[in-house]
């Protein structure tokens, strides 16, 4: 394990623990930043996706195996971001590759309907209890802008809630005070899982509202599962108001067989999905309600026209479809998110242990650690948090070999395993016996 040697001895605090740990890590990959240095000389910070930007530079990655990256520095580190969720099948699914092998052979941008779309639809359709039609896009991002566009073009209304500190894609950001990027539609916001809070806010905005928009767990909001009863109110008050309730799944699909909804029993009337459905290829489709789709039916009067080039490309759909119905069964599901509960509840486990204060919020296979002694209900919650104890652990663990998110956050994968869930462990506790004394103490 590496203890930082700053440490040896002497009276620091966690700002200079932070500095020691970041200068080890530029030692330790010399080449990524390098390469960071000559990418920001055409990229604006070296960055075209603003997630992936950490102090002190971002490593650059040049393959994966399974649930292992490898550096530019040559140095393999253990994934558990996972492609922020979309990396469910790891980095070398034989069964994927041989799919995008399949297509590309085969021919791409054809330019018309391919004999893939049709089929892969249809199993969307009977595995998700939210779809009864669904249509495909390029990103989650799009995929709830189209679901937006569409309960605002159907109700006729304009006001749409959203909840504070969520996350729906690039121009759909509301963490920390939103975006001056975001789309400019009239959002309100509702607090995550204060039911009468949202309650009279949808009936205040009654006869102006479109939709309500939500995951059933808040993703990069910070793993917040959903209170059943937040959602089945939504459910009520939307179908009351005559507004639309849209659930973005576009993360929290993969913690169910049948999605999160379809574990919780909420039927929305707009669903988003994305991420790993597209097979690692880019990729995002909407549906629901039949009666609402079908308005997209070109061959009707008056039909709602969604375009996009690559829609329906050869890629995405193939190893979509490959990856859906020949990697992602049931039992992989099932066994994925247990190892993620487990996981969770060791992180929460070791922080105790340690006398530290912190814990693992989330389901399944998507969790976030924070720093703080009680699991959160709301995104609130996370305000007073110092977010330099995630800093540390951040780049920590990259030093100990685990990728997690610099938000503390991880999603597994399915080749991640026991040994990978044990290892990271012993990891994390060896991180909080050497930095304890700088992180908060659990009184
Ligand atoms: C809940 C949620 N919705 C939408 C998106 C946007 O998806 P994409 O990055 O494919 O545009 C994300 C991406 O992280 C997400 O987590």
């Amino acid at each position: 394990m590496t203890a930082n040697s700053v440490l040896d001895g002497r009276n620091i605090d966690l700002d200079a623990a932070i500095e020691a740990s970041r200068a080890q890590l530029a030692t330790a990959h010399a080449l990524s930043l390098a390469r960071h240095r000559e990418a920001a000389t055409s990229l604006p910070g070296g960055n075209t996706r603003a997630v992936l930007f950490y102090h002190p530079f971002p490593l650059t990655f040049t393959g994966g195996q399974g649930c292992r990256v490898s550096t530019l520095d040559g140095v393999e580190l253990i994934d558990m971001v996972s492609e922020y969720s979309a990396g469910l099948y790891g980095h070398s699914d034989a069964t994927i590759a041989a799919a995008f092998k399949t297509a590309i052979d085969g021919g791409v941008a054809l330019g018309a309907p391919n004999t893939v779309e049709a089929d892969y639809a249809a199993e969307l359709v009977k595995c998700f209890p939210g779809y009864e039609r669904v249509r495909f896009c390029n990103s989650g991002t799009e995929a709830n802008i189209m679901a937006l566009s569409t309960a605002r073009a159907l109700t006729g209304r304009k006001k749409i809630i959203a909840m504070a500190e969520g996350y729906h894609g690039g121009v759909l950001t509301f963490a920390h005070g939103g975006s001056p990027l975001n789309l400019p539609f009239p959002f309100s916001f509702a607090t995550y899982n204060d039911i009468e809070g949202t309650r009279a806010l949808i009936r205040d905005l009654a006869d102006d509202l479109a939709a309500v928009i939500l995951e059933p767990m808040m993703g990069a909001g910070g793993c917040i599962p959903a209170e059943p009863a937040f959602l089945a109110m939504i459910r009520e008050e939307t179908a009351a108001a005559g507004a639309l309730m849209i659930l973005d799944e576009v993360m929290t699909s993969r913690l169910h067989y049948r999605g999160l909804h379809g574990a919780l029993g909420v039927t929305p009337d707009l669903l988003t999905m994305g991420k790993y459905l597209g097979g690692g290829a880019s990729f995002g489709c909407f549906g629901g309600r039949a009666d609402i789709l079908d308005r997209f039916d070109p061959s009707r009067a008056g039909a709602f026209s969604h375009g996009g080039t690559f829609n329906n490309n050869i890629l995405s759909m193939t190893a979509g479809m490959a990856g859906f119905t020949r990697v992602r069964t049931e039992e992989a599901v099932d066994k994925m998110n247990a190892l993620g509960d487990r996981l969770r509840e060791g992180i929460t486990a070791t922080f105790r242990h340690r006398g530290v204060v912190g814990c693992a919020t989330g389901r399944g296979s998507l969790m976030n650690i924070h720093v703080i002694a009680e699991p959160p209900t709301t995104p609130a919650m996370l305000d007073a948090i110092d977010t330099r104890c995630l800093d540390l652990l951040h780049v920590e663990m990259l030093l100990r070999g685990f990728y997690i998110a610099p938000r503390g956050m991880i999603a597994l994968s399915l080749p991640y395993g026991e040994a990978e869930a044990d290892a990271f462990l012993a990891a994390l506790d060896d991180f909080l016996a050497v930095y304890g004394p700088y992180l908060p103490r659990r009184h």
